[in-house]
């Protein structure tokens, strides 16, 4: 017997207030210091220097992320999966989304942190092209933890779009978006 998928499939979207909550429950699960709604919709009304995105699974959030975004650089300030669907290309997906983003709004280079324990996270922003770029003792004071600053440089660059292209040809599957 074939085995059929019922799930739809993932889509990466503009985050909307209407978004929120199921942005909030994820966040909830995946983060020691959870934004609240009203953060994240703080962040909203800030389009011109911001860019949040969520992946959306029919009408389910099952992921988000987003970058501040300057005349320079940009910042990624979270990316998050519903842990019942990691490691099935959502956060690339998202990432590459976010990463095209920045390339349209002529960014060059893009930073993060991540806990240095967070092994995981550090694997996927590497192919991305992030690299480790120092450490902020204690970032993570409430859980006593250091982050690690990483940067991607040269977004612009005709060798990162072929990386990007490789990322998303690698899925296995179409990028699906729907306005952005
Ligand atoms: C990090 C996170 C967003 C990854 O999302 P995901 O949808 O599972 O990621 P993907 O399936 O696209 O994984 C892409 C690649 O990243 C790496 N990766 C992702 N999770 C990993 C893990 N737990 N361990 C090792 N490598 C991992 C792998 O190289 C993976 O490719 P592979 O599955 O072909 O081996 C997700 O684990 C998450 O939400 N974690 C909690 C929140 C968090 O830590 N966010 C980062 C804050 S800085």
């Amino acid at each position: 017997m074939i085995a059929v998928s019922t799930e739809a499939p993932v889509v990466i979207a503009p985050m909307r207030r209407r978004h929120l909550r199921g942005v909030v429950q994820i966040e909830q699960q995946t983060n020691h210091r959870p934004w609240s709604h009203g953060l994240f919709a703080g962040e909203l009304r800030m389009p011109s220097s911001r860019f949040y995105v969520v992946a959306l699974s029919g009408s389910v959030v099952v992921g988000f992320g987003g970058v501040m975004l300057t005349t320079a650089e940009a910042h990624v300030t979270n990316v998050a999966v519903d842990p019942a669907h990691h490691r099935q290309g959502i956060g690339t997906r998202l990432m590459a989304v976010l990463m095209r983003g920045c390339i349209e709004r002529d960014i060059d280079d893009v930073t993060l942190e991540v806990r240095v324990s967070n092994r995981g996270a550090q694997e996927l922003y590497r192919g991305f092209g992030f690299a480790p770029g120092g450490i902020r003792p204690n970032y993570y004071a409430d859980i006593g933890e250091d982050a690690l600053i990483m940067w991607a440089h040269d977004l612009r660059s005709a060798s990162y779009g072929q990386r990007l292209d490789a990322l998303i040809t690698g899925l296995g599957d179409e990028l699906r978006t729907d306005g952005c």
